[in-house]
């Protein structure tokens, strides 16, 4: 429940402008990460909140700034996708891609929620090409880099069906 409210908060403080973003954001961040320690929320449930940050003061990588998905969300694009993404992605995303895949069970942080993920304004394009190809190196998490392994028209295959909701026969 806690999470909850935090998680709307959170969505809320990511529509705003970028200087209120960055003054509003920590505080948020802050409680919620005391509030999963109060909880008693073990680590592996808190979220992880480095990548939004890195995100939002515009610290990605230059090569990925102003990336735009240029595949159309055709149906066989998104079967790819979805193909795609259940060979490498949802062992510890999950098929419904809330986090929840069995090899991620015990990574700290956790999967993320990508069913979630995907509705924040800052999971656009670029965000999803850059944290696909580098993976999760910087921050310490095991969040592979699949820059080498996937095909940037592969990797546009699995955004555009994380974006359809992790259900391809309704698109978006
Ligand atoms: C070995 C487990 C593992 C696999 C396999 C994996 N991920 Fe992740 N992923 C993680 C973890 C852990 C995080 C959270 C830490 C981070 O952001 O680096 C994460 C974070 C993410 C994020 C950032 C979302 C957010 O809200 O911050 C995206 C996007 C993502 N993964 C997409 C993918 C895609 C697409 C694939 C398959 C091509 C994939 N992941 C495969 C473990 C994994």
């Amino acid at each position: 429940m806690v999470i909850n409210k935090q998680m709307n908060a959170l969505s809320l403080i990511l529509t705003l402008h970028t200087p209120y973003k960055v003054l509003l954001l920590f505080p948020v961040i802050t409680i919620a990460m005391t509030g999963c320690q109060a909880n008693g929320t073990n680590d592996s449930d808190s979220m992880f909140f480095g990548r939004y940050i890195q995100y939002i003061r515009g610290n990605i990588p230059n090569q990925y700034a102003d990336l735009k998905n240029a595949l159309p969300a055709s149906p066989v694009n998104i079967s790819d996708g979805k193909r795609l993404y259940q060979m490498q992605c949802l062992a510890c995303h999950g098929e419904a891609g809330d986090g929840d895949g069995l090899a991620g069970k015990q990574l700290v942080p956790s999967p993320a929620n990508l069913a979630f993920t995907r509705r924040l304004p800052l999971a656009t394009d670029a965000f999803f090409f850059w944290t696909i190809s580098e993976g999760g190196e910087p921050f310490g998490s095991a969040m592979p880099a699949f820059g080498d392994q996937l095909t940037e028209k592969q990797i546009w295959q699995i955004t555009l069906y994380i974006n359809t909701g992790f259900n391809s026969d309704q698109g978006t």
